[in-house]
């Protein structure tokens, strides 16, 4: 293992901090609030919903300096090693005078209790910092993890409109005329050795690269690895768990990359949705649809793929697009890497193929054949912001006589696991693609799933649902127009 180095270190506004001493779970919600009486970011729901806690990390992506917003509320103080946390008591000039955000909330009325003000604002900051004359979607998308009791939001947007313009370069701001400086200090900050403090009792370990990472677990193969914290952080704010010792790779390069190939992309497991985003959508439209359906832009920005597939949760969103795809999991551990199909990779609810000392390096994605028809659908209680109550992924090839060739289904919500529906893909297959062939294959979800119910959706709703987006895959894909579809749920 490489020499271990004894601090995290990140600039907070202007200043750097060392820290020797850290709480493997200790957020950084508390340590701006408690430690550092920085109370501008308030705690709304403390599980990344209402973003109240909303400050931005400035990190090195290769040497760009890049502003996302996050939750404090749910990302460790730990994982910030070689970052610039900006809060919102950094944004006004040393006179008081506002930040042109600030001020625009202030001519629009975008502030009445007050209490999501700073949130919005710093999630407005960072559109502001990273996007030239973002339109109506880019502001919506913005604040999609930003929850207001009072305004309505439409007094939040026409602020973020009228500040659109007013362009970083030409105003006072305390990054824009920073970021050489900003950028330097970081370099300086970053290590490949591996941080490891505190003791049994508790321990956070951040390696400096994959193969540290491999060291490390084989050490402690009982620790806790975490990526963007988004599942994690929930696990100590709401359920109180004690969680040691804690692993970070959120700062490991190697696990950062996504490489395109001819065949596919290759998306390392610390890869943030954000990241990934455009790349996505460009070679799967429908599963970058889904994206901006997942969590809110803070939970994106932290949030990874590699994540949401390690934790092997039945209401991923992405698995059931992957699966359809027909991806494949990389695992790495000291002994070597080996790579599974990604529906092999679910065992059972709460199991999942991975070895003590593994972890995830990286997810292959194919890339979707030419004439391949490829559709995601993500039902839910809100649009933006929920977990899904099921999610399905539909792929099929047709030859040129219109018969499936080829079918790829797979769907989150209705198993203890994300789950192909094998039944419903064998109807499919060798049938010409028309309504009777959909009809005989909706009858098929019974023999490949037994959804539960819960706060979510009944199980006939779920059931009733994944039958009646096939038959919206086939119209959409078809070009037919859609029927009206009797809503008929029994007991
Ligand atoms: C407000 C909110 C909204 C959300 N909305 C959605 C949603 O709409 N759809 C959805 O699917 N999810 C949603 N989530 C859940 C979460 O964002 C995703 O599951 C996310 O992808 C988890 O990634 P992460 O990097 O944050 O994982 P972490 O929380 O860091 O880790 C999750 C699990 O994966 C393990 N792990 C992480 N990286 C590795 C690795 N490289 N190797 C092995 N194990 C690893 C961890 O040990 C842990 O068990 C939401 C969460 C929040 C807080
Ligand atoms: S306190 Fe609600 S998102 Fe953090
Ligand atoms: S102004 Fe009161 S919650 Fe937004």
């Amino acid at each position: 293992m490489t020499q271990s180095a004894g601090s995290i270190r990140f600039i907070l506004n202007d200043r750097d901090v060392t820290l020797t001493s850290v709480s493997p779970t200790g957020t950084l919600l508390d340590f701006l609030r408690l430690e550092r009486r920085l109370t501008g970011t308030k705690e709304g729901c403390a599980e990344g919903d209402c973003g109240a806690c909303t400050v931005l990390v400035g990190r090195l992506a290769g040497d760009d300096l890049v502003y996302e917003s996050v939750n404090a509320c749910i990302r460790f103080t730990g994982s910030l090693n070689a970052t610039h946390v900006v809060t919102v008591e950094h944004l006004a000039a040393k006179d008081g005078t506002l930040h042109p955000v600030q001020q625009a909330m202030v001519d629009y009325h975008g502030s009445q209790c007050g209490f999501c003000t700073p949130g919005f604002v710093m999630s407005l900051y960072g559109l502001w910092l990273s996007k030239d004359n973002p339109g109506r979607a880019d502001i919506e998308k913005t604040l999609q993890g930003n929850l207001c009791r009072c305004t309505g939001y439409e007094p939040i947007v026409k602020a973020a409109e009228a500040v659109a313009h007013a362009r970083p370069d030409a105003v006072f701001d305390p990054i824009v005329k920073a970021r050489a400086d900003i950028a330097a200090r970081l370099k300086a900050m970053r290590s490949d050795k591996t941080i490891s403090l505190g003791d049994e009792s508790g321990k956070l370990i951040v390696p400096g690269s994959v193969l540290a990472l491999a060291e490390v677990l084989d050490t402690y193969p009982q620790a806790t690895i975490v990526a963007g914290c988004t599942d994690v952080g929930l696990w100590v704010t709401k359920q109180m768990r004690e969680i040691n010792p804690v692993i970070f790779v959120n700062g490991i390069e190697e696990l950062q990359s996504i490489q395109e190939t001819k065949d596919g992309i290759t998306i390392g497991a610390g890869v943030s949705y954000s990241a990934a985003f455009d790349l996505i959508s460009a070679r799967y439209p429908a599963f970058g649809r889904l994206l901006d359906r997942l969590g809110g832009e803070q939970v994106r920005n932290m949030g990874t793929i590699g994540g949401n597939v390690a934790n092997g949760s039945p209401i991923g969103d992405t698995p059931p697009p992957l699966i359809a795809l027909g991806a494949s999991v990389t695992l790495r551990s000291k002994s070597g890497q080996r790579t599974v199909p990604l529906e092999d990779y679910f065992i059972e609810y709460g199991r999942q193929d991975r070895k003590p000392g593994e972890f995830v390096e990286s997810i292959f994605v194919p890339n979707l054949p030419d004439g391949d028809l490829f559709s995601v659908y993500k039902i839910s209680k809100r649009r933006d912001e929920d977990i899904s109550a099921l999610c399905g992924a539909f792929r099929i090839a047709l030859d040129s006589d219109n018969r499936v060739t080829m079918a790829r289904i797979a769907f989150g919500g209705m198993a203890g696991t994300p789950k192909r529906a094998t039944n419903v893909e064998a109807v499919l297959i060798g049938t010409l693609w028309n309504e009777e062939t959909v009809e005989a294959a909706q009858a098929a979800f019974e023999a490949d799933y037994q959804p539960l119910t819960d706060w979510r959706a009944t199980a006939a709703y779920r059931m009733l649902a994944a039958k009646n987006l096939l038959l919206r895959f086939f119209l959409e894909t078809s070009g037919e127009r859609a029927e009206l579809v009797r809503f008929e749920v029994t007991a």
